[in-house]
């Protein structure tokens, strides 16, 4: 979602792009097609849930919070590591979180609910777990969106604002998936201690005294 800093793109978007660079990127392309690559050994081996669609829709679902974990994670590992090459792995890392939420929204509307509109109203309306699904998905829509070099030349300073509503969709998705496990489940819990750890390690008197503790280690 967020596109990377500009001494970041000219490195990678550019036609100069270094080789670490080029390898960072193309992990992150192999690693998006993990879910997939996941899928398919499970049809291999038989291991799919016997409920096709649902096991699908966890699937999706799954790799959009991971990805979008994995977004909001390259600043605070930058801040930490110092590794700036790392920046601009961010846009891909949340465009792949926008099309894993939109394949897991797509099979929803489409598979699950057959297109049928006042079934699917009544679903999201009558589910505060859909609604907040919903929410974090119409947060990431402009995130991806605006998440190319010309968008954020253009939007300026409030490319970033409007970037900064990743935490957001970041805070709906997990409580999307607390609101729909079983109560005594701590999967969903986990994201979101992640969630908070990475806000917490982003604020900026937090940062700051990460950044000098670290130029004081070398
Ligand atoms: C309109 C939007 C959305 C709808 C209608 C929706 C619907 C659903 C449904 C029906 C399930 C399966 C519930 C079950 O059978 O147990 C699910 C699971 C899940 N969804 Fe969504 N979702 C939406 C958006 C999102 C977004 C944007 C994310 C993440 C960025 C997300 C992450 C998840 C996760 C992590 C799970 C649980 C996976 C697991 O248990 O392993 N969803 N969602």
């Amino acid at each position: 979602m967020n596109a990377p800093s500009t001494a970041g793109r000219s490195a990678v978007a550019g036609p100069r792009r270094s080789t670490p660079k080029r390898w960072l990127g193309a992990l992150v392309h192999l690693g998006a097609l993990i879910p997939l690559g996941l899928f398919a050994l499970d049809t291999a081996l038989g291991r799919l849930s016997p409920d096709l669609i649902r096991d699908v829709t966890l699937r999706t679902g799954l790799a959009a919070l991971v990805f979008l974990l994995l977004a909001l994670a390259v600043t605070p590992v930058v801040t930490v590591t110092g590794l700036a090459v790392l920046n601009p792995l961010r846009r891909w890392l949340g465009i792949y979180a926008f099309v894993y939420a939109a394949l897991h929204l797509s099979i929803f509307v489409a598979i699950d609910y057959g297109f049928n509109a006042a079934l699917l109203a009544d679903a999201v309306l009558m589910r505060p777990y859909a609604l907040a699904g919903l929410a974090a998905l119409a947060i990431m829509l402009p995130l991806a969106a605006t998440s190319t070099d010309a968008m954020q030349r253009r939007l300026r300073r409030n490319w970033k604002r409007l970037h900064r509503a990743a935490y957001a969709a970041g805070l709906l998705a997990v409580v999307h998936y607390i609101w729909l496990v079983k109560v005594g489940v701590i999967d969903p819990w986990w994201y979101a201690a992640v969630l908070v750890g990475l806000f917490v390690l982003r604020l900026p008197p937090v940062r700051r005294r990460v950044s000098a503790l670290r130029k004081r280690q070398l």
